[in-house]
């Protein structure tokens, strides 16, 4: 299926890894001219690099943490007028006793999950209604609408992120500019390898992959037996940043094989 994105610009805020290059590489794929951002630089630039050689388009990589001021306005100056926008961060740790968290636990997610996609969105929003066509694509998580409570530093504040952008979406459609998210389930990403001590943590558990894994499978019922791979969701990210997704409109597509069990 041709996306029609060839020769659009689009930022991968969060591209160096995990779900956001899987969603970089099927942009690049498609002919769109990227810029990449993350916090960390050297595996960074190897992404960008890396995009770039296969895929024959230009990446240019920023080093940019998306819950700053100075992150985002990094990112800006670095790419003022995409035609596609699409954000994510790493998945935050598992939260352990939830009496035990603190005000600074709370806004350290509030300012990561929710206040910097919103900042970034929010430069965008008018060069892109400037344009008459724009997309933005949040890769959230599926706990913004399935409440777990080990997971409180992700859930509670993408709620708000996705409370957001059914509104604003709903006010700039007329604009030709879309804002949609995905909200994935459970995926082997880097990011969830990282995470993987905290989780055993959290549960008390020896940090044994094995052992980690068992406890993860038992409570995560996943009916298509499966944990995913980052490029089972690259693809719906890259059709909601093109052109045949425009009566998509504020919309929140899970992308967890079935776990959230819900009609809508
Ligand atoms: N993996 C899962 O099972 C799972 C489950 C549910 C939801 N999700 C959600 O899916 C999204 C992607 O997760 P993933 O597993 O693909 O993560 P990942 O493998 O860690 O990739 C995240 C990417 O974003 C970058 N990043 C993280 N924090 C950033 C920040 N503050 N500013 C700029 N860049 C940042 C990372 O690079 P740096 O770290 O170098 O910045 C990396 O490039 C997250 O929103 C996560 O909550 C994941």
């Amino acid at each position: 299926m041709d996306l029609e994105i060839k020769g659009k610009k689009a930022i991968m805020a969060g591209g160096s890894a995990g779900m956001g290059r899987a969603t970089a590489e099927r942009l690049a794929e498609a002919g769109v001219e990227l810029v990449i951002s993350a916090r960390r630089e050297e595996r960074l630039i190897t992404a960008a690099r890396e995009i770039s050689d296969k895929y024959g388009v230009s990446v240019t990589p920023v080093v940019a943490d998306s819950s700053t001021e100075d992150g985002r306005r990094a990112l800006f100056e670095a790419c003022p007028d995409p035609d596609i926008l699409a954000i994510t961060i790493k998945p935050p740790s598992p939260n352990g006793d939830f009496l035990k968290l603190t005000p600074e636990d709370w806004r350290d997610s509030i300012e990561t999950a929710l206040i910097g996609p919103i900042e970034i969105m929010q430069n965008y929003i008018p060069v892109m209604k400037d344009k008459g066509w724009g997309r933005i694509v949040n890769i959230a998580t599926f706990s913004a609408k399935n409440p777990m409570l080990w997971h409180l530093m992700s859930g509670p504040a993408r709620s708000a992120l996705i409370n957001y952008t059914a509104s604003v979406s709903r006010e700039i459609a007329k604009h030709g500019v879309v804002i949609n998210n995905i909200l994935p389930g459970m995926f082997q990403t880097e990011g969830a390898s990282e995470i993987l001590n905290d989780y055993a943590d959290a549960f008390g558990l020896d940090p044994n992959p094995d052992v980690v894994r068992q406890h993860f499978l038992e409570n995560n019922k996943i009916p298509a037996g499966f944990i995913a791979e980052a490029a089972d969701m690259a693809p719906m990210a890259a059709l909601l940043c093109s052109p045949l997704s425009r009566f998509i409109v504020g919309q929140n597509i899970v992308i967890d094989g079935g776990q959230h069990h819900s009609l809508f």
